[in-house]
């Protein structure tokens, strides 16, 4: 039986669910380990709240290399030597392409705000407000080779109630701080029995 799952965590920006997942790792709710935080945006704040945290983090311009496959392809060397088992997405903003979904076989997961199938890719919250939908929410789910296509792990929705936008996000931040750790566990913790 093993304790700690390693997972590597792709971010994008700000790094706020990685922070969470962090947090929940130290706070003893969630039995992972991460190994690595992955970035394709060098300037990316989530580098920050890495280096706090002491955790080793990889920042790559997809532009340097000559296709999805080859910075796909270095990518998944430099986790199989760390031994990592999950791929966890947090704000990472491009798709993901077969030599990584082909190495982690359902072992990728997202988190998105919004409630798949509704409002998929960009800006997910302004076209919820944008569609006076009445209800929003957050979901995290499987990767495949789709835009936020891969099938759902769990979700959690709130009325919308006249809300603005500001606090609408501010509701699916809070939701997906405590949704996307307490989600890993519940995957992970099914592997470990
Ligand atoms: C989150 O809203 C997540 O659902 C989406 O991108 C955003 C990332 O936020 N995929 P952060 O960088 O974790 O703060």
């Amino acid at each position: 039986m093993k304790n700690k799952t390693k997972i590597a965590v792709f971010a994008s920006g700000n790094g706020s669910n990685f922070q969470a997942i962090a947090d929940a790792i130290q706070a003893g709710q969630l039995d992972a380990e991460i190994m690595l935080v992955v970035t394709d945006r060098p300037n990316a704040f989530v580098l920050e709240r890495a280096k706090i945290k002491g955790i080793s983090c990889f920042a790559f311009q997809p532009k340097d290399y000559d296709s999805k496959k080859s910075y796909e392809t270095m990518l998944k060397e430099k986790l199989r030597v760390l031994e990592v088992d999950w791929i966890v997405l947090a704000g990472f903003m491009r798709l993901i392409g077969p030599v990584l979904l082909e190495a982690y076989d359902n072992r990728i997961v997202n988190i998105h705000p919004s409630m798949l199938p509704a409002f998929p890719g960009k800006d997910a919250i302004g076209q919820t407000m944008a569609s006076g939908a009445e209800t929003a929410g957050v979901t995290v789910h499987f990767v495949d080779a789709g835009m936020d296509t891969g099938n759902t792990i769990i979700q959690q929705s709130f009325s919308v109630n006249g809300r603005d936008r500001e606090a609408v996000e501010k509701e699916i931040h809070a939701i997906e701080h405590q949704l996307y750790p307490a989600a890993l566990q519940q995957l992970f913790k099914g592997e470990r029995t």
